[in-house]
């Protein structure tokens, strides 16, 4: 692509779009996002990114409205003619509902793909979505990054003694394999039962953890009640230091008051969505997205491998 790269900065976690563009040695383009006087959101693009090939930085954690104006953004972007635009959604909200799994449910995750697409996107870059099959609810191009690369390095350096990669539900076992395989760590799985959407009870643990040092490897903390419930049962079941991994710190009600009352020694995120509160829970270890993300934008462009950044 010969165009030039423009990387633009949704409101919702403008402290991660600064480390891109430092990374990328690229400033963020000149973008007005404010109010109307009704609290709707206006956007304008002040630099002429007609022909560019366009980044819109935004997680979609709540409020609704960074999904809103990712949208806006997006829109503006394709009526200025930029030649391709790249939605850059280090966090995809509502992909918890990804299938209907009863009666008068919605699939949420579908829906928000619905949008971006209509919207002008012409490609989606990712981190860690929260199934892999979220990519299929587009017609358009996914890259989704794995977290694998952010975290290894931090946990190699721990020191672990035999340790054990734990996922906290079926659903994570695909991504908990990966990473229990380079760590050189086994596996096992915590059997989980959600009783609401807020709520869930463990079942049983799978595997062996007696006397084993765990790393507890989910992609959402959100109530903390999933990695929690999972530390107390694996503590149970025999476990020496136990410390949680997440991609995505959304900290929702009083996860961080139980995360610092927890048996969990330490709780490793990334920046996906801003982290503010080390008042609330001095246990949160926040690691740096930024490098992968703009390795992957400057990969997009220049045609390049994206897997590449896994081997
Ligand atoms: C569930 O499928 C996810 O992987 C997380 O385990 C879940 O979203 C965590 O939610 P909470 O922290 O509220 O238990």
């Amino acid at each position: 692509m010969a165009n030039r790269i423009t990387l633009i900065s949704g409101t919702a976690n403008p402290g991660l779009s600064e480390l891109i563009s430092n990374y990328m040695d690229k400033d963020v383009c000149d973008v007005v996002v404010d109010r109307f006087s009704d609290g709707e959101i206006h956007v304008n693009i002040k630099q002429n990114i007609r022909g560019q090939d366009v980044f819109i930085i935004q997680p979609t954690f709540p409020p609704a409205e960074n999904i809103l104006e990712l949208l806006i953004l997006i829109d503006a972007c394709y009526r200025a003619s930029a030649s391709r635009i790249t939605a850059v959604v280090p966090y995809y909200g509502y992909a918890r509902q990804d299938r209907k799994d009863g009666p008068r449910v919605p699939i949420s995750a579908k829906l928000i793909a619905n949008l971006i697409e209509t919207s002008g996107a012409h490609r989606v870059l990712a981190f860690e979505l929260h199934a892999a099959q979220i990519q299929g609810f587009f017609d358009i191009q996914v890259d989704n990054l794995f977290a694998t690369p952010v975290f290894l390095e931090y946990i190699v350096k721990k020191k672990f003694d035999n340790p054990v990669v734990v996922s906290p539900d079926v659903g994570g076992i695909k991504m908990g394999r990966a990473f229990a395989k380079k760590l050189g760590a086994d596996l096992a799985i915590v059997d989980k039962r959600r009783m609401t959407p807020d709520a869930s009870e463990v079942m049983n643990i799978i595997g062996d953890v007696d006397g084993r040092d765990i790393v507890i490897f989910d992609d959402i903390i959100s109530t903390a009640g999933t990695i929690t419930q999972a530390a107390e049962a694996l503590k149970k079941e025999g476990a020496k230091r136990i410390i949680a991994v997440a991609s995505h710190p959304v900290f929702s009600g009083n996860a961080l008051e139980r995360l610092e009352k927890s048996i969990i020694e330490e709780v490793v995120v990334t920046n996906s969505i801003p982290f503010s509160d080390g008042d609330k829970c001095s246990k949160v270890k926040v690691l740096d997205l930024s490098p992968l993300l703009g390795e992957a934008i400057i990969r997009i462009h220049e045609e390049k491998s994206i897997s590449m950044l896994f081997v």
